[in-house]
């Protein structure tokens, strides 16, 4: 089983009882501000096949993420799904593809806590040490401050020439341009 551990949070494949939050997540107005639209039921089911297609293909993919609540002590502590955080081979082609891109989505009443940030740093490290690759990359619309935050915390660098339309939106759409950083193993 291919598990990420950190202080507060699990990140696993994805199980059967991780689709109604996911697919509750995916319409949530809060979510969708930069994203092109809401999924339905049957879209999110969709792109969680396709997210364990990518961990049978490649060994990694965007994994589950969840949190550990309960009492550590007379209880034994459980978990909720709260979205997703990992990496993923994009599908399209582009002038930085084919790289690795590290991701994440988490619902929105668990923003501000610092978990994105918390989970991406252990996927990056699982990236450089255990995957070994040499760079990873990840993307946004400008307007996704919190996203671009998350990056720079990773220690991730704009690439300044790198903006680009997003091949798989119209060329006309609102969320059309997207920058894109990166960060390198310390070691390559
Ligand atoms: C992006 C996302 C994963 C961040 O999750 P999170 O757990 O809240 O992230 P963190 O708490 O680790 O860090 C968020 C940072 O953004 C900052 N932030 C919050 N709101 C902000 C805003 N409106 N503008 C700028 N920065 C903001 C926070 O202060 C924090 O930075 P800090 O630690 O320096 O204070 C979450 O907002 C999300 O799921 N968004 C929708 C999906 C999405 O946009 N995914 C990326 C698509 S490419």
């Amino acid at each position: 089983m291919n598990v990420i551990n950190t202080k507060r949070l699990i990140l696993r494949e994805w199980e059967d009882k991780d689709l109604e939050p996911f697919a509750r997540l995916n319409q949530d107005q809060k979510i969708l501000e930069f994203l092109p639209s809401a999924l339905t039921f049957e879209e999110s089911t969709g792109w969680i096949n396709r997210i364990k297609e990518h961990f049978k293909e490649y060994g990694f993919g965007l994994w589950a993420a969840t949190l550990i609540t309960g009492d550590h002590g007379l209880h034994r502590a459980g978990t909720r799904f709260i979205g997703y955080i990992g990496l993923n081979i994009p599908a399209f082609e582009a002038h930085f593809t084919p790289c690795v891109e590290i991701g994440w989505r988490l619902a929105s009443e668990y923003w501000g806590y610092g978990y994105a940030t918390e989970g991406a740093q252990a996927v990056l490290k699982y990236a450089f040490d255990e995957l070994r690759l040499r760079e990873v990359v990840s993307f946004t619309v400008p307007a996704n401050t919190r996203s671009i935050r998350v990056m720079e915390k990773l220690g991730m660098k704009r690439d300044t020439s790198g903006d680009f339309r997003h091949p798989k939106l119209p060329l006309d759409h609102p969320l059309s341009w997207h920058v894109l950083y990166r960060v390198k193993h310390e070691k390559s």
